[in-house]
């Protein structure tokens, strides 16, 4: 079992210092951390098929984050499928399959989303950052494909959708009848201009009890003006419907949301007031 509160308290300690570093700092230590062997939180036959594939990831905290994700669905009993935005070599999207079936979810499919050509040119609010370029986390179709093959996946369950997220839904037009109501669902795109687009393409996939996942929440010195936060923060005001609560934050990055109808946090709220 992950210790969510001593992930907290490592993020709140490392996050100040960390958004501190010059950017170009940053990035080097992050493509350094890209090499790290599987992290021990990770049950140890998980961490053994991770290595056994040579992965790198370079937010090796988000794999036990969504453990504790697929733990707290158990929990609350959301079923659904798992979508994920941001697969460079699959370290994550294969993670996701392991820990659903640890927690006894045998019913997702996974879905997972990428150019396989790295982030696109950087334009719109991040465009004058240094944090991102062009072309990071260029890789190809093919060797995810092989990856998730050595780990294992299963291919019945699962379905890799190749296109700039700007294109969707056309890009996935071909397996909308197979996509369900999301359970989870990892956004790990760095950029406000590839958020946009996927939560646009995720809203009508949402139910009560959805969790959202930011793996870039904390990137640009946390500025709600910039990246993730921006993205989201609009779409929450674009869709009063949804509200999102806090779950939990990972690593010096992260932070997962839970969905919910926003007219049922207001019963909530009135019947704690009874
Ligand atoms: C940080 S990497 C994902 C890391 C991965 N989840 C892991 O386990 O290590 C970000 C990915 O997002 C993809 N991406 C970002 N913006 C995109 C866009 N607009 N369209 C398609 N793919 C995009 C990139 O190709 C890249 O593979």
């Amino acid at each position: 079992m992950m210790d969510g509160n001593t992930g907290k308290r490592w993020a709140d300690v490392l996050a100040p210092i960390w958004n501190r570093l010059p950017p170009r700092l940053r990035e080097s230590l992050r493509r350094r951390l890209r090499n790290t062997a599987a992290p021990e939180a990770l049950p140890e036959e998980l961490r053994q098929r991770l290595n056994a594939v040579g992965f790198s990831t370079s937010t090796p905290d988000t794999s036990p984050a969504i453990y504790e994700c697929f733990a707290a669905l158990a929990d609350t009993g959301v079923q659904g499928d798992y979508y994920e935005f941001g697969l460079w070599q699959g370290y994550s999207f294969c993670v996701a399959q392991a820990a659903a079936v640890s927690a006894g979810a045998t019913q997702p499919q996974f879905f997972g989303f990428d150019s396989f050509a790295g982030l696109p040119p950087l334009s719109g609010p991040d465009a004058q950052s240094d944090e991102f370029k062009a072309g990071d986390y260029a890789g190809s179709y093919d060797e995810v494909v092989s990856n998730l093959n050595r780990f294992g996946v299963d291919w019945e369950r699962t379905h890799l959708i190749k296109g700039w997220y700007d294109d969707l839904p056309e890009s996935a037009a071909h397996l909308a009848t197979k996509m369900g109501p999301a359970a989870l669902v990892l956004v790990d795109c760095d950029l406000y201009e590839s958020t946009v687009p996927v939560l646009r393409f995720v809203r009508d996939r949402l139910q009560p009890g959805t969790i959202v996942m930011f793996d870039d929440w904390n990137c640009f010195d946390q500025s709600d003006d910039m990246g993730q936060r921006r993205a989201f923060g609009e779409f929450l005001d674009q869709n009063p419907a949804w509200k999102a609560a806090p779950l939990l934050s990972f690593g010096w990055h992260g932070q997962a949301f839970t969905m919910q109808p926003a007219t049922s946090q207001e019963e909530d709220r009135l019947r704690s007031l009874t």
